[in-house]
């Protein structure tokens, strides 16, 4: 089946889909706000902008629930208060929403209706289908990208693994920790090859100065990397438990490769100096938990936060039932509890949540 086709998050407002579980997300989208307020302030000062009298903003891989309109709703606010502050008519503004076209728009659709009122005196919205891994809009269109959490979704899983037959993570541990620098670098290359793409595709869209402002997970610069710094380490390691215990295929388990990948700062930064098409603004590291009601975080949140977000994928491999993810969310809960609390809650958690403002070369 087409990787695209199951990179999508859990659908609906059932207990299980992401519209219901989707606050570690919000929280990285928290920490981009001043990022983007900088960043339109930018654009709106920017005098092509001003002369054109019209600012167009996408999110890209917007997912379906709250979580859709965090970010374009923090731009049309930061837009308002900007022109508030200049007592000048904010500009007119088109909003736009992409993610893969196996994502719930229809839930996307109802909650950008109430944007439309946001903001005077016209605010156009729309959604974008499609993977921003190709061009989604025509030259020099778009004058601000934002996007949260998606940039770790790699186009495809690496193929040389997937081609040789190396498990991306084997049960065996010898074996794994013997391959773990293979395994780290065929998916080093594939995030490289497809930010890389992402860039210049990103570049091509947005206007002569134009502004980015992403949010990704990523691992510490200082971590050598490990099992558990792979943003996929926690879900590889509940799923090789459920193999172990039969839950699961164990061979299937083999030839499971989850597209995702979470580089480093300094892996992100080599890679924009070397493409060139954009310059850093400001670059940010912030733990997974900051800006996060701590004492509400539960390992059952997290648990079904993974299920929201694995789901399609697990189930598109394993051919599972709800009966497995079922099994899956117990596993999650006992494995993160053995971890003394969980990986989120680690007081050095390998993991960083990584925030980046660019601006067009
Ligand atoms: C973890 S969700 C993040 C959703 C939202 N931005 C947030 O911060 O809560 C990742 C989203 O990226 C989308 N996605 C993954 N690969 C994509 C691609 N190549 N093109 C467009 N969207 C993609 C998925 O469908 C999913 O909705």
């Amino acid at each position: 089946m087409d990787p695209k086709q199951m990179v999508h998050m859990n659908q609906g407002q059932e207990e299980t889909s992401y519209a219901r579980n989707h606050s570690m997300q919000n929280a990285a989208q928290n920490r981009m706000k001043p990022l983007i307020e900088a960043a339109i302030v930018d654009v709106c000062s920017n005098t092509s902008t001003l002369s054109c009298g019209k600012v167009v903003i996408m999110d890209l891989g917007c997912s379906s629930g709250p979580n859709a309109v965090a970010l374009v709703s923090i731009t049309l606010e930061a837009t308002h208060s900007h022109f508030l502050q200049l007592q000048q008519p904010p500009p007119e503004v088109c909003v736009l929403l992409n993610d893969l076209p196996y994502n719930d728009f229809n839930v996307v659709v109802k909650s950008l209706v109430p944007l439309r009122k946001m903001n005077e005196p016209v605010v156009v919205t729309g959604v974008v289908p499609g993977s921003f891994y190709e061009r989604l809009f025509p030259g020099g269109s778009l004058h601000l990208i934002c996007s949260s959490n998606i940039l770790n979704w790699l186009s495809k899983a690496p193929r040389d693994l997937m081609m040789n037959q190396i498990p991306a993570y084997d049960i065996d541990e010898h074996v794994r920790r013997e391959r773990l620098t293979v395994v780290a670098g065929a998916y080093a290359r594939q995030f490289r090859k497809d930010f890389t793409l992402f860039l210049e595709l990103r570049a091509k869209e947005l206007v002569p100065k134009g502004r980015m402002v992403v949010s990704l997970a990523g691992r510490r610069s200082d971590e050598l990397i490990n099992e558990s710094s792979h943003v996929w380490g926690t879900v590889a390691q509940i799923l090789a438990i459920m193999a172990s215990e039969g839950a699961i295929d164990k061979a299937k388990f083999d030839s499971f490769y989850i597209p995702v990948y979470g580089p480093s700062l300094e892996e992100l930064r080599e890679i924009i100096q070397e493409d060139g098409s954009f310059s850093v603004t400001e670059m940010q590291a912030h733990e997974p938990t900051s800006g996060m009601d701590y004492a509400c975080l539960t390992l059952n949140m997290i648990a079904n936060s993974l299920r929201a977000i694995y789901e399609p994928i697990i189930d598109q491999h394993f051919g599972s039932s709800g009966e497995v993810m079922d099994e899956f969310v117990r596993t999650a809960e006992k494995y993160l509890n053995l971890q003394g609390g969980s990986q989120v809650k680690q007081t050095k958690n390998p993991i960083v949540m990584l925030v980046v403002s660019l601006t067009k070369a």
